[in-house]
């Protein structure tokens, strides 16, 4: 069997010196039919390896039910890494940041009472226990000792950035071990003599996660890992968006020259992302560093292979740098298509809300409370007099009207918590925008937060609605039409629409026109869009659509102004800094 270990100053196949050449793509952000397509090109970019996160609260998203089939077929992914002939890494976290929802953990276990995240608490650590066993019965039969691909696995993720709980990073260790992981074991931290120091432990091989003054870097991580290879397990080659802020886009030569300093001075590199994929459904996550800021559906991260799977300049300016250093294939992935335009007419159907739930709340229960997984929970009440209605917080974003008029917004990000109304019926449509995925707020529970008062007097008596958002969109194929005027009045409206094509194909969808809403086509949950930008088209995989008749649904939040949905030739993320 072939052996991967850590030698003196290089990672060592079979004993002999080897560049680890990785690129970032989660599995969890591509649709499975279009895995192995992305895995090939980032082999043309010159690349020998295919990292991905495990993203738990995908997999297990209600304690128990874990379940790795289809888009969550982790050993498949693996497994076509290992037939393209590359090797792979797997970070499992159980924390892995990431910008997704709740930094990959799941709410049932951030909602847990008492329960400390990412330390050595133990109610925590046999969930993760759990959990670990899980990822590790797939990946440990896929190590490269083993006969499979895999050659490295990573301990928590960035853990010097959040703590310094050594018995809980032993834990991990011990727990991995036992699972029968033999390959060499990593931890990333962002290169801060603290977080180095933090984030890891003797035996495990520390690396870092930077994007620029690699030379630098790279000699903090030298003094704190004092032999073995170098490597940079998250170069960062773009950056993410959050809604309201601009396209993030980083410059190739830029790009290129700090990838050039990576590989002179001899180390590893995993692109962080060669492709970054799409945040599809409710998956995004959100910073707070101070304003809490959701992330876009897109996760193109300005990558060198873009969210449709095609080559950008970037990707060039990479393969050019590694081909000094590395064989690359002479063969190239397939240029940008552009994608077929089709507008198609939305007619406004009738909702059908679910029921509000029996009990009576003394006081508003958060979503992780009610255990519900989408993004809107209606509150009611009666306000008996008009006045200042006050909130301690609403996260994240609160449609309120009384006797069903629209009287106001709270936004958390604009940080707005009150609001003058009249007396009568007080309903409150509550969206969480995405679960906050670093720093101190992960895990925080969603939904109204402390008992709001009117005029100082604590409000009591709640009638809650949990609403599932992909259950409105499928009263598409049944409901009955209504006009344009009775779907203005109502919050959440509803639209459809069904269009041709001559064969099944990517599509961007041009949602610029749109208020704030859920959309989907042919049944796929493709994701949020916002008229706040920056992003303003969705991506469709091309497997979600076929040739012939398709569909598509909108749940809509605001006023809807265009009753068209466009399909357009390609991406519109966003206005780029200039
Ligand atoms: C850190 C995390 C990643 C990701 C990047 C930013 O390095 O480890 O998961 O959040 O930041 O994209």
């Amino acid at each position: 069997m072939p052996t991967f270990t850590i030698g003196e100053t290089d990672f060592l196949l079979d004993g002999e010196p080897h560049r680890i050449l990785s690129g970032a793509i989660h599995y969890f952000r591509v649709h499975p039919d279009q895995w192995a397509e992305r895995i090939h090109a980032a082999r043309l970019m010159g690349l020998n390896s295919i990292e991905t996160y495990v993203a738990w609260n995908a997999h297990e998203p209600r304690r128990g039910e874990w379940d790795a089939s289809g888009a969550l077929d982790l050993g498949r992914f693996l497994d076509l890494v290992a037939a393209e002939g590359m090797h792979a890494i797997v970070r499992p976290g159980p924390y892995i940041c990431a910008e997704w929802h709740n930094g990959g953990l799941p709410v049932w276990l951030t909602g847990m009472r008492d329960v400390a995240l990412r330390q050595s608490d133990p109610d925590y650590l046999a969930e993760v226990t759990r959990y670990l066993d899980n990822v590790y019965e797939i990946v440990a039969p896929r190590q490269i000792g083993r006969g499979g691909n895999v050659v490295l696995v990573q301990i928590e993720n960035e853990y010097g950035a959040y703590g310094n709980d050594k018995e809980y990073l032993a834990e991990l260790v011990r727990v991995t071990r036992a699972a029968g992981i033999t390959v060499p074991l990593t931890t990333v931290d962002q290169p801060t003599p603290q977080m180095l120091r933090d984030g890891s432990l003797p035996g495990l091989h520390l690396t870092g996660s930077f994007g620029s003054r690699s030379a630098e870097r790279l000699a903090t991580l030298r003094e704190h890992q004092p032999t073995g290879p170098l490597m940079c397990s998250e170069f960062w080659d773009g950056w993410f968006d959050w809604w309201g802020g601009i396209h993030h886009t980083t410059d190739a030569a830029a790009a290129a020259s700090e990838l050039e300093t990576l590989l002179a001075a001899g180390a590893s590199v995993n692109f962080y992302m060669v492709h970054g994929g799409t945040n599809f459904g409710l998956t995004n996550g959100a910073n707070d560093k101070g304003r809490y800021l959701p992330l876009v559906t897109s996760y193109d991260y300005d990558a060198p292979i873009d969210e449709a799977g095609s080559p950008t300049a970037k990707f060039f300016a990479f393969r050019d740098v590694i081909a000094k250093y590395a064989p690359v294939p002479d063969e190239v992935p397939p240029p940008v298509r552009s994608a077929p335009e089709v507008s198609v007419a939305l007619e406004p159907y009738a909702l059908t809300l679910p029921p509000a739930l029996e009990e009576t709340f003394e006081e508003p229960p958060s979503f992780d409370g009610l255990g519900h997984l989408s993004a809107l929970v209606r509150y009611e009440t009666v306000l008996p007099e008009a006045g200042l209605l006050a909130f301690d917080e609403v996260r994240d974003r609160a449609w309120v009207s009384v006797d069903d008029r629209p009287v106001g917004i709270l936004d958390r990000t604009r940080g707005e918590r009150a609001l003058v109304v009249p007396a009568g019926r007080l309903s409150l449509l509550v969206e969480e925008q995405g679960r906050v995925n670093y720093d101190a707020r992960l895990g925080e529970p969603k939904g109204i937060v402390g008992v709001p008062t009117l005029e100082g007097q604590p409000l009591r008596s709640w009638i809650v609605t949990p609403i599932e958002v992909a259950a409105l969109a499928s009263q598409a194929a049944t409901a009955p039409v209504i006009s344009r005027e009775e779907s203005t009045t109502s919050r959440p409206a509803a639209l459809r629409g069904s269009f041709h094509l001559a064969e099944s194909a990517d599509l961007f969808l041009d949602a610029g026109r749109w208020g704030k809403g859920f959309v989907f086509v042919n049944g796929f949950f493709l994701g949020r869009y916002w008229a706040n930008g920056p992003q303003r088209t969705l991506y469709v995989p091309a497997p979600v659509t076929r040739s012939g008749p398709n569909t598509v649904a909108v749940v809509e939040l605001e006023p809807m102004v265009d009753l068209t949905a466009n399909f357009v030739t390609g991406p519109l993320l966003g206005p780029v800094e200039e």
